[in-house]
């Protein structure tokens, strides 16, 4: 049967296939990086929802050390405040991450503001190392340096939904990611 989410959408950038390879490379490179490390102080991977739930899903599984999962949301005072980075925390972590390795696992850096601000509010909680995974990189002017350590895809600078990134909450299900429809948003 037709996803008819499907029918909103111009154009596939990544499918499910493209994204599955993706993020198992991405898996197999985190298992090595931190091999040596994972077993005394444990990793912890950090999602911010909603959007970053569903790759964390899938990234957790590709990493084949033991990994604890927790969640995180945030919000931004507002469309004015959100370029000034200013973000509160609505939802924060039930773990301890002091002396943890922790990777956070996100769908998508746009202005790099939400990590910018995230990496100083858990860096101050002196974690063993702090990382970053993101799916997409989106290709904006004017992004904040956000150091990623891995990286899905850097994608053009689109009105992009589909495995977790959403449009008034809907498309979040698509399995691949795609451009949506202008008329749709317009
Ligand atoms: C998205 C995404 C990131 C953030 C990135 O979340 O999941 O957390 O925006 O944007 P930035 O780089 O410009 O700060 P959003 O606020 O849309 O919430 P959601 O995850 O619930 O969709």
């Amino acid at each position: 049967m037709q996803d008819p989410n499907h029918e909103d959408i111009s154009e596939i950038l990544y499918t499910a296939d493209q994204i599955a390879l993706r993020v198992d490379e991405m898996g197999q490179q985190i298992t090595e990086d931190y091999y040596d490390r994972a077993f005394e102080e444990g990793i912890v991977m950090i999602s911010i929802l909603r959007g970053g739930a569903i790759f964390m899903a899938d990234l957790a599984r590709a990493v084949k050390l033991p990994v604890e999962m927790d969640y995180m949301a945030v919000s931004s005072y507002g469309s004015g405040a959100h370029t000034s980075g200013v973000v509160r925390i609505l939802k924060d972590l039930s773990t301890t991450i002091e002396g943890r390795h922790v990777i956070i696992a996100e769908d998508i850096i746009d202005t790099g503001l939400t990590l910018k601000y995230l990496l100083k509010n858990l860096n101050s909680r002196k974690p063993a190392s702090l990382s970053i995974a993101t799916m997409l990189k989106k290709q904006v002017p004017n992004q904040a340096e956000v150091p990623c350590d891995y990286v899905g895809f850097e994608c053009p600078n689109e009105f992009i939904v589909g495995y977790g990134l959403d449009y008034a909450e809907r498309y979040r299900n698509l399995p691949y990611i795609g451009i949506l429809k202008s008329e749709v948003y317009q």
